[in-house]
């Protein structure tokens, strides 16, 4: 049976755990090509060289028949992305921010070239959020989730005492957190997840600034004694109209949302008719996002091979 050649972009805190995974899976897939910034450092952490390039040309003259994004900024990957697209091959991605930028275009060139783009572990990392999404819409009235695990993690600590940036430095080292990680603590990265959650879960595209959000530098004011502080990410079409933010609530110790700790990015679903789905799971780190990678590279697998 012929291997499914996936190139990939990006060999950082997930691209390092998605390479490791699917080397599990050889009989599967084949890891052609990866596109990094400075292949020096990868070699020295052992990448085989042949494989490592800066050249994206060299990711197409792969014939790869999946694109893996597991890189962070929006260009090259929205650029590359929609291209792979256009020609066919199937695109995994984990890039929120280059998903959301692009939107609704994107779902409209995969449609049109019958190649399939999976991203979810772009928004609840381990957490199938973005499946319900697309399993349920037009029947969502409301998502309420914790959609980054970096602050979720920080304001736990934080409330047990621990000055801020020492809850972000071990946020960092323990890969919950962006590269640059003022993109987790502004609410930049759940606004991402957010307008994902908008566009497959109720069919809108949403710009950043329809986005109202609390940053971390209103904890202290936002805190209640006898309450659990949480930033929630809110979706909604309660009133008609399409409502999003990212609020600093202070929540009752029983709320489910109160109840996740760590790194967990647990997600509340209430439906037109009144029924409510909760989700709870893994929303950051290296493995519980490698996993839902996983989770759509078998996904192509079982539809596309092998033969
Ligand atoms: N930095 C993100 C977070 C990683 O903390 O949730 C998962 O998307």
């Amino acid at each position: 049976p012929r291997k499914l050649r996936i190139a990939m972009m990006g060999l950082g805190i997930v691209g390092g755990g998605v390479w490791r995974r699917v080397a599990d899976h050889a009989d599967r897939f084949e890891i052609v090509r990866v596109m990094v910034r400075s292949p020096e450092k990868y070699i020295d952490q052992g990448y085989p060289e042949a494989i490592l390039t800066t050249d994206a040309a060299d990711l197409f003259a792969a014939e790869p028949d999946i694109f893996i994004d597991v890189s962070g900024p929006i260009e090259p990957a929205l650029g590359l992305t929609r291209d792979m697209l256009s020609r066919g091959v199937h695109v995994v991605s984990a890039n929120k921010q280059a998903i959301a930028a692009g939107g609704q275009d994107l779902l409209d060139h995969s449609a049109a070239s019958q190649a399939r783009l999976l991203f979810s572990s772009a928004a609840g990392g381990g957490m199938p959020v973005l499946e319900m999404c697309l399993r349920e819409r037009g029947r969502i009235a409301r998502v309420e989730a914790l959609l980054n695990g970096t602050t979720n993690f920080m304001l736990g600590e934080m409330d047990g005492g621990m000055s801020y940036a020492d809850a972000l430095q071990i946020a960092q080292d323990r890969g919950y957190a962006e590269a640059d990680p003022t993109a987790d603590v502004d609410g930049h990265d759940a606004a991402a997840k957010i307008r994902l959650v908008s566009l497959l879960g109720f069919g809108k595209q949403i710009s950043p600034n329809q986005i109202e959000r609390d940053t971390l530098a209103l904890v202290d004011a936002r805190k209640k004694p006898g309450t659990v502080l949480k930033r929630v990410a809110r979706v909604s079409a309660d009133t008609g109209e399409l409502i999003a933010d990212l609020r600093l609530r202070a929540l009752s110790p029983n709320n489910f949302l109160a109840k996740a700790d760590g790194e967990d990015a647990h997600a509340v679903f209430d439906f037109t008719d009144g029924d409510r789905y909760v989700i709870r799971g893994k929303g950051a780190g290296r493995w519980p996002t490698t996993e839902a990678v996983l989770a759509d590279l078998y996904d192509l697998s079982n539809e596309t091979g092998p033969a």
